[in-house]
């Protein structure tokens, strides 16, 4: 589903944003990855997502070979890859309801059954009454939740989620990742990027660590490791 092969990104001024990352994540697959700051989670998703190109490599996502793609296709990419932004980027003079309609009314979904699967998703990530709100009205754990309902809302394959209990307490993170696993769990694939070791360790999921660019860890049932 994901295949990335060698993959680096150099940034001009001299930090490595990934060194010869290879990966592959099977459809199905709950991922954490793992890493200081720095150490090229988001640099990660950036490429998956065609945000920019790599120096070296090649990324495979399901079909598409992500570094060839041409222009006018990354949309369809896109399509397929649901993301969690690390801050969010919700539009701030939207409700709730209009920033996740959005992305379904730039595909041009008729307007009724787009309603319809809004409001089903905002029920199952649980801010169905905050609807109506603005983003600024929204406690941080809403917030996220409202960002999550709009990477799923034209049903990806593949959920990135970057950093999504960053600055949340320990129970709303807990209901955070557990809304995450039930996504997985109906056949999502999802790679949540995160620094909370309490969760990862819990889990036992699949666990890869960064460092500076590089892999140093691939565990099927790890821990967040040393932080
Ligand atoms: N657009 C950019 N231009 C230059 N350097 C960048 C750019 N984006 C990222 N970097 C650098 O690449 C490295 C990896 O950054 P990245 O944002 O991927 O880290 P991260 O693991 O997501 O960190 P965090 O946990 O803080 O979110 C950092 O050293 C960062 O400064
Ligand atoms: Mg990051």
């Amino acid at each position: 589903m994901i295949k990335l092969d060698n993959v680096s990104k150099a940034f001009g001024n001299g930090a490595s944003g990934l060194f010869d990352v290879t990966l592959a994540v099977e459809k199905g697959e709950f991922v954490f990855l793992v890493g200081h700051t720095g150490s090229g989670k988001t640099t990660l998703f950036r490429l998956l997502i065609r945000d920019m190109l790599p120096s070296k490599g090649t990324i495979m996502v399901g079909d598409f070979d992500v570094v060839k793609l041409p222009h006018q296709k990354i949309s369809h990419l896109r399509k397929k890859i649901g993301v969690v932004f690390q801050d969010l980027k919700l539009l701030f003079d939207r409700t709730i309801f209009e920033n996740v309609i959005l992305p379904l009314e730039l595909s041009g979904e008729k307007t009724l059954e787009a309603k319809k699967k809004v409001e089903d998703l905002l029920f199952q990530v649980g801010i169905i009454e905050q609807r109506n709100k603005f983003p600024i009205q929204l406690s941080g754990g809403e917030l996220q939740r409202a960002a999550i309902a709009r990477a799923l809302i034209l049903s990806p394959d593949i959920l990135l989620a970057d950093e999504p209990t960053g600055n949340l307490d320990p129970q709303t993170s807990k209901d955070i990742v557990k809304l995450l696993l039930d996504i997985n769990e109906k056949g999502t694939t999802v790679i949540m990027a995160t620094h909370n070791v309490d969760v990862v360790n819990k889990l036992t999921k699949r666990v890869v660590a960064l460092d500076k660019g590089k892999i140093i860890r691939d565990e099927k049932k790890g821990k967040y490791g040393v932080s």
